[in-house]
């Protein structure tokens, strides 16, 4: 059991990669918070996983608002009384070329991707700093390292993930708390269902794999930076992307 007796709070975790890590993590031991937008599909997976004889909650969050992220640590707290890990997976695509792209569609993915970080991660330091040891992991993408045609907004707010998780792991690594980033290349999820076949196609034949991600891939980097084996790692950018670009 690599997290035994760990409270792991992971957002987006109703849908993908944060459900394949909710459920990777559970299978280590842990107790997991699902935190996600959509009500539905965060009670069921929650309900799907306590069936199964696992410990978890879902708490209905907003990560782009402040008030909504207070809320969720709150409930959080009170029911397990500590947040050990904190997984800042949640994420919206608005793509579109630069000159078609609407203000409010730059605007809300950065509220969700960038200021939903800072929010989260705002919000449960205290707790971990309190408890002297924490770890937060934060999801970057191959888009923000090397761009990606259609998102400017996402690829902006994915690579101000990489400078906050390496501010973060300056400032908080006298703390005992390891912040770390993952930076996953395309993975089989709704967040892909809409890119065109022929982008997925000229994607696939740059990956030395030769295939895309699966959630659990992602979801076992996660783990890695989650538990006890990582301990010695802090500020990197985890690449989980088969190679495509190097
Ligand atoms: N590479 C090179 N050229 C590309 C391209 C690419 N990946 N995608 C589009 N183009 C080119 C097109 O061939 C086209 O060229 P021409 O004008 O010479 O014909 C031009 O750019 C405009 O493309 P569209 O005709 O498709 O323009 P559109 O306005 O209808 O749509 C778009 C633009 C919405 C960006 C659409 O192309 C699209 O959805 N592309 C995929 C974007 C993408 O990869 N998103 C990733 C989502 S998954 C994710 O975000 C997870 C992650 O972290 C990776
Ligand atoms: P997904 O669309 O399957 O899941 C995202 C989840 O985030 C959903 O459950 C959604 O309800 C939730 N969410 C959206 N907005 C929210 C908000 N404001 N507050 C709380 N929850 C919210 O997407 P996927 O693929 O699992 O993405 C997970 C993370 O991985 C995202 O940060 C994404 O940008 C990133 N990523 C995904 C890649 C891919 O190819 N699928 C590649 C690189 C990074």
């Amino acid at each position: 059991m690599r997290l035994k007796d760990r409270v792991a709070l992971i957002t987006g975790a109703a849908n993908g990669i944060g459900y394949a890590a909710a459920r990777r993590f559970v299978e280590e031991g842990a107790k997991v918070i699902i935190a996600d937008y959509n009500e539905a599909e965060g009670s069921l997976k929650q309900n799907e996983l306590i069936e199964e004889g696992y410990d978890a909650l879902f708490v209905q969050v907003d990560v782009s608002s402040k008030e909504s992220v207070q809320r969720m640590v709150e409930v959080s707290i009170s029911k397990y009384g500590k947040i050990d890990i904190l997984v800042n997976n949640a994420g919206i695509t608005r793509d579109a070329m630069l000159t078609k792209m609407k203000q409010e569609d730059f605007q809300q993915v950065l509220d969700v991707n960038l200021t939903g970080v800072f929010n989260c991660t705002q919000e449960v330091v205290p707790f971990m700093v309190e408890q002297g040891k924490g770890k937060i992991i934060s999801t970057s993408s191959v888009s923000g390292i090397y761009g990606n045609v259609g998102q400017t907004n996402y690829a902006a707010a994915k690579a101000a993930i990489v400078g906050m998780t390496k501010t973060w792991a300056k400032e908080l690594g006298r703390k005992g708390i390891n912040v770390n980033a993952v930076a996953p290349g395309f993975t089989e999820t709704n967040m892909v269902a809409t890119v065109p076949e022929k982008v997925i196609e000229s994607m696939k034949s740059m990956i030395p794999l030769q295939r895309l991600g699966k959630p659990e891939d992602i979801a076992n980097a996660y783990l890695f930076l989650a538990s006890d084996e990582s301990n010695y790692v802090n500020g990197t950018v985890l690449h989980v992307d088969g190679g495509i670009m190097m």
